[in-house]
């Protein structure tokens, strides 16, 4: 029987969820219940972990002993070599954040804290490595986003910088079942462990049509320069058939409602340190791909995606471009624990179905004749 296969799954709805929901048709997201532009701003991110977690805000005893347990991680001896190592044979920043998270033991209940403490220790390593510096543990009087920054430049950040990075933190944290959310599950759902969901979640994230976006997002920024070089830039991309990095979504028909507080960051960030080259190029590129995209791609309703202000926010607070999906993990890993814990509750395995396209009047040939059969030809 020949049924319809719905490449990329698109509008198949895979799982039922309290953490995240979209309306791309309007373009909105809600993050455990509350619009992305009311929590995003206002929360810090052991705020937002707590929201998804337990579906409720954290009083301040509640929030204290999380960030008490999440900073209070701490790098075993062996990952920290395993780093080092790692990174002086060149591997790639995510690849040793996957290595390292995958050397870690986790025990029970304890694993959810331990994987959103470890994230940022993990990746500030690997910055202070590939610069060749010393790794800088964490201080346990920070808070998650304050310390990541701390272990990345062994300076405490200005209040600005630490109130950037929260906010992007809990933008990025869930949205709904993207590609490496959808991996998680999927290894959840077979009864494997929490630490094999997130590793594989990681290498679905680090792919360019995800969370590698923004990397080339900022180089085509930065290639692009000065504002009368965008038109002729893009047009030469789509001329050429490339994707704009940034641009685009599956759920999104309208501006990415990430997208609007991600560049209010930005701006609050720039207006803070009296620099805004960058987003000021960033708002004009964007006006110009959407106006080009509608020309190339008529009707395909094709905007600015998260990614575009993440390329233009990490920039601004001195993460290396190579280390931005790692950041991003930094971030969606409490989203992914969040949907594994979902799944666990489901209990059923995910088992697509798929089409089969080969032939079905094959016929065994003996090893002897298929080789006389070459010698001839
Ligand atoms: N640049 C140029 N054209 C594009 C872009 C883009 N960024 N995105 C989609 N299109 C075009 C496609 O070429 C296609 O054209 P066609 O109809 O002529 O074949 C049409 O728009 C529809 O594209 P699909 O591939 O069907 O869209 P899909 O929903 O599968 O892809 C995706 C979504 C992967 C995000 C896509 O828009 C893309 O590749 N964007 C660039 C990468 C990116 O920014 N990724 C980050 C996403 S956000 C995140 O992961 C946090």
């Amino acid at each position: 029987m020949r049924v319809a296969v719905e490449e990329g799954l698109e509008g198949v709805v895979a799982a039922r969820t309290r953490l995240s929901g979209i309306d791309g048709e309007e373009g909105r997201l809600w993050l455990g219940g509350l619009p992305v532009e009311e929590l995003a701003p206002k929360a810090c991110f052991e705020e937002t972990v707590h929201l998804l977690w337990n579906g409720e805000l954290p009083d301040g005893a509640q929030l204290d002993a999380l960030q008490g347990r999440i900073s209070g991680w701490t790098l075993p001896g062996g990952t920290r070599s395993l780093i080092v190592s790692a990174v002086e044979a060149g591997q790639r920043p995510i690849d040793v954040l996957r290595l390292a998270l995958d050397s870690l033991c986790l025990e029970g209940a304890e694993s959810d804290v331990a994987l959103v403490g470890a994230t940022p220790v993990i990746v500030a390593a690997v910055s202070r490595s590939r610069k060749g510096k010393p790794v800088i543990p964490p201080d346990p009087g920070l808070r998650l986003a304050a310390n990541f920054l701390y272990m990345m430049t062994g300076r405490p950040p200005t209040e600005a910088r630490a109130r950037a990075l929260d906010t992007y933190l809990n933008t990025m944290v869930d949205h709904g079942m993207n590609a490496s959310t959808f991996t998680a599950r999927v290894i959840t759902s077979t009864r494997s462990d929490l630490k094999s969901a997130v590793v594989g979640a990681l290498g679905a994230l680090k792919g360019p049509l995800h969370g590698g976006a923004p990397e080339p997002a900022l180089t085509m920024l930065q290639e692009i320069g000065v504002p009368d070089r965008a038109e002729p830039f893009i047009r030469t991309l789509l001329e050429r058939g490339e994707r704009l990095m940034g641009f685009g979504h599956r759920e999104y028909k309208a501006r990415d409602p990430r997208a609007a507080v991600l560049a209010q960051a930005a701006e609050d960030l720039c207006a803070a340190e009296g620099d805004t080259g960058l987003l000021d190029l960033a708002c004009i590129v964007e006006a110009e791909a959407v106006r080009l995209l509608e020309e190339y791609k008529p009707g395909r309703r094709l905007f600015a995606n998260a990614e575009f202000y993440t390329a233009v926010l990490l920039h601004e607070l001195g993460v290396p471009p190579e280390l931005f999906s790692s950041t991003f993990a930094v971030s969606r890993m409490a989203g992914w624990i969040a949907h594994c814990r979902e799944q666990e509750a489901v209990g059923r395995i995910f088992r697509p179905q798929s089409e089969y396209a080969g032939r079905e009047d094959g016929a065994w040939v003996d090893l002897e004749e298929r080789c006389a059969v070459a010698r001839q030809g």
